[in-house]
């Protein structure tokens, strides 16, 4: 009999798994990245009822402030958690409206169909997740908003394309707005114009709540890249090639265009 060659064990990388009903628990609210302020605070401001939310991954946040939501993405484990109602009826008990909560999931590529009415709704949602703001604008009424960050350049992208116009930004709070009975004011992150700050604690998790504030004015002072060079050639085919936002001599955390 031939000797067998003794196997050695491969050496497995360290992977922890977490369970799909946690997958919101642990992403979001244990990080202190529900973002619900921000949410809450653009959905007061422009009195949102219904939006559409693509590449979402299983960030149910806008839930709680907002009706009627339509979340896309094509993860298997976004799939998989919004398979089963259980793990997302979470959201009726920290909804904070009057109307039943809505909430639909599309499994899909937010690039292709989704089968939803164009212009139909008042809020786009872009986080994090590529050019959600050009992809689904379709969907979007006309005087509806996007709210996108430009972590994958879809701010910039809005910014030069006709049908947006900028109307706003939106910022976490600086220090010295915080009111006087919050219990901490650890900074957190910096931006081009403030310190930015956590406070607040969320009841529900234990967690620093972020505060957000929308600000209006001067608003043709963004999307200025810092970088010459970068100028003289941005456009939206160099920011898609790009993959990614590029150095603005102001920017904000997350940018609100109106669709025109
Ligand atoms: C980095 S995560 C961001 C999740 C969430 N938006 C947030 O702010 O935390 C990016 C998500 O976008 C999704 N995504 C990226 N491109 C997509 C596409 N073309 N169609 C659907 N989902 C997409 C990914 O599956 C992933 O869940």
């Amino acid at each position: 009999m031939p000797k067998t060659a003794k196997r050695t064990p491969a050496v497995k990388a360290k992977r922890v798994v977490i369970a799909i009903p946690d997958l919101y628990t642990n992403f979001f609210a244990k990080k202190g990245e529900e973002r619900l302020d921000l949410f809450r605070t653009v959905a007061h401001e422009y009195a949102i009822k219904r939006a559409m939310y693509a590449g979402s991954y299983v960030h149910v946040t806008p839930s709680f402030v907002i009706p009627d939501m339509v979340y896309v993405d094509n993860d298997k484990r976004a799939k998989a958690f919004f398979k089963v109602s259980e793990n997302y009826a979470f959201v009726h008990t920290r909804k904070e409206y009057i109307e039943p909560c809505n909430l639909v999931f599309y499994g899909l590529d937010y690039t292709s169909k989704i089968g939803e009415p164009e212009n139909s709704f008042d809020l786009l949602i872009s986080q994090y997740a590529g050019l959600v703001g050009r992809a689904c604008k379709p969907y979007l009424a006309r005087g509806g908003l996007l709210l996108a960050n430009d972590s994958h350049g879809d701010a910039g992208v809005a910014a030069l394309d006709r049908d947006y116009e900028l109307v706003g930004v939106v910022n976490q709070k600086c220090a010295e707005s915080i009111d006087g009975d919050d219990d901490d004011t650890s900074v957190s992150e910096t931006t081009d114009e403030c310190k930015s700050v956590s406070h607040r604690t969320s009841v529900s998790t234990g967690v620093k709540e972020r505060k957000y504030e929308i600000l209006t004015n001067n608003l043709d002072e963004y999307f200025v890249p810092k970088s010459a060079k970068v100028q003289a050639q941005v456009s939206t085919d160099y920011l898609i090639a790009l993959g990614k936002g590029v150095q603005y001599t102001k920017q904000a955390h997350f940018y609100l265009f109106k669709k025109v």
